[in-house]
């Protein structure tokens, strides 16, 4: 059996929706579908406008040629969103190249606008499909909409229930002890790799269920294959169309995703025929036996696009935000003190204050984006269809008027307090909530304290990391560089206090603020 037929994939939707072709398509031979928002507030629910009314503008936004703000946006994310933020106020567009229109929408009454709007009209599936399908693939639930999309999330939601990832506990805490070894004492190294290190061990062994084999390191190896290439979407982007030869960063990202499906078909059929499959606590077996309202099963090749979906949703973002904890953390003595302090006496508030911080203050993912299939009213703006409306994470989690100081990293003011409504929502929002968001930080509270117990660190440098864009998500530009100054008995020595991590609530408790949607 050759790699391809692994899984045999239909013709991509993400090429035809790239300059908008699809979409347009679909606006001339789509009836408007029937409203899944009764009930909400006439002035914030995302209107439909008539097929009849006039079309409608687009909000303002920087003149600057769609090169120009393609490269802005790509090289210079933040300053060039902090710019747009204070010129054009509450939502702005930003005019990319291929008629590609972003409304930015930094308000909090209207990203409730657009997550509790029609999800006909406002298409997560479709916007995320211009540049995951190739990889995640068409049954993902990231590039799916409508019926078909809640059937997956229905499907794979179970598997992320709170008891089920208790059993994973011990085996982050392991890994992460392994990691951890290897760190180098007195030089200085970057965190963020060995987060990643972390997070993909730990979605290998609870997603997969695979402990120590060589079949396990195969799959890690395909794993970081397929992620190195796709780290820069934009190069797959511009080589996709063209026939530039077998050494073209296309052609080398269709091998090594070739390579995954194969691996990961011959992991789905064993596990199909394992004898202890109702049994295990893994995702791959929940997935197998999940089955939907009509008690139908997932085909193999739903299975396949949903873990892969898992793995690449799941690994590099959690690494990441664990990578930017640590880069405040350590910039901030003050804060690092009082989290070894708080832990020490077995309280967790303090660390779900600082992981909300952390998330608040360096969202991984910037923003989520929603198709606009048909003109839409968001507040008192119609929003005309073919744009890509995008509540933007970034800046409304830094509005003067949702947080004092908002740039300033102070878990305080978590402490004790819920985030205002819709203002604070790093996992996005809606029917399209992040599937993870509790696993993230179900881990991250696992890892933070396991690291602060084992060792010393520094910061290598005497500035926290500037905020650079990797592909989808802001990472730090260092990747946090730090040094161990100590092991053995960790900051926890330095504040001349012991984590007590076995007697304290830290091993048992499950994250409980944490969970709350936003
Ligand atoms: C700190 C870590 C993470 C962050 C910041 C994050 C953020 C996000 C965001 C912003 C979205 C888009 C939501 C929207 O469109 O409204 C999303 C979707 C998703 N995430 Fe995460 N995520 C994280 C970790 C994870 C993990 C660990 C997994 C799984 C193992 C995961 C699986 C997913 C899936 C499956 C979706 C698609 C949901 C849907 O379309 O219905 N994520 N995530």
């Amino acid at each position: 059996m050759t790699h391809n037929r692994a899984f045999p994939r239909p013709p991509s939707r993400a090429a035809k929706t790239f300059h908008g072709v699809h979409i347009e398509t679909l606006l001339r031979t789509n009836e408007v579908m029937a409203s899944s928002r009764a009930g909400l507030p006439d002035e914030l629910a995302g209107h439909e406008i008539p097929p009849d009314a006039p079309s409608p503008g687009l909000p303002d936004g920087p003149g600057y040629p769609r090169v120009v703000q393609a490269w802005l946006w790509l090289k210079k994310p933040t300053w060039f969103l902090d710019r747009c933020s204070r010129a054009y106020g509450d939502l702005f567009t930003l005019r990319l190249p291929f008629g590609m229109n972003m409304v930015h929408i930094t308000r909090p009454e209207l990203v409730k606008a657009v997550f509790g709007g029609d999800n006909n009209v406002l298409r997560a599936g479709e916007a995320n499909a211009t540049i995951l399908e190739p990889l995640v693939g068409p049954h993902s639930v990231l590039v799916l909409d409508g019926p078909e999309h809640l059937r997956q999330r229905k499907l794979i939601l179970p598997a992320f229930h709170g008891d089920r990832m208790r059993a994973w506990e011990t085996a982050v805490r392991e890994i992460t002890r392994t990691e951890i070894a290897r760190w180098p004492a007195g030089k200085p190294f970057a965190l963020r790799p060995s987060m990643q290190s972390i997070t993909l061990d730990v979605i290998v062994r609870v997603v997969f269920g695979m402990d120590a084999s060589a079949r396990r390191d195969e799959l890690r190896r395909h794993i970081l294959a397929v992620s190195g290439l796709g780290r820069n979407p934009f190069l797959l982007f511009a080589t996709r169309d063209r026939k530039l030869g077998p050494h073209a960063p296309w052609a080398r990202f269709i091998r090594a995703r070739d390579a995954l499906d194969a691996a990961l078909a011959a992991e789905i059929r064993q596990r199909r025929d394992a004898p202890d499959l109702e049994q295990r606590n893994d995702v791959l077996s929940q997935l197998l036996l999940a089955k939907d309202d009509q008690g139908r099963a997932m085909t193999d090749e739903e299975v396949r696009d949903e873990l892969v979906t898992l793995l690449f949703a799941g690994h590099e973002t959690t690494a990441t935000s664990l990578a930017w904890a640590f880069d405040l953390l350590l910039h901030n003595p003050r804060v690092l003190r009082r989290l070894v302090s708080d832990l020490d006496s077995g309280a967790l508030e303090y660390l779900d204050a600082t992981i909300m911080e952390t998330l608040r203050v360096r969202p991984v993912v910037a923003l989520v984006d929603r198709h606009v299939r048909q003109a839409v009213r968001i507040g008192e703006q119609t929003i005309p269809a073919g744009a890509v409306a995008c509540p933007n994470i970034y800046l409304v989690q830094r509005r003067a008027d949702l947080y004092q100081d908002p740039a300033v990293f102070d878990p305080d003011r978590f402490v004790g307090q819920t985030p205002p409504a819709f203002g604070w929502f790093p996992f996005g929002g809606g029917i399209r909530r992040c599937l993870g968001a509790s696993f993230a930080t179900f881990e991250m509270r696992i890892v933070i304290p396991e690291v602060l117990h084992a060792v010393t660190l520094r910061p290598a440098s005497r500035r926290p990391a500037r905020i650079r864009r990797e592909a989808v998500t802001f990472v730090p530009h260092d990747g946090a560089r730090c040094v161990v100054t100590g092991r053995g008995l960790g900051m926890a020595a330095r504040a001349g206090r012991r984590i007590s991590l076995a007697s304290g609530n830290v091993t048992r408790d499950s994250p409980r603020r944490l969970y709350t949607p936003s």
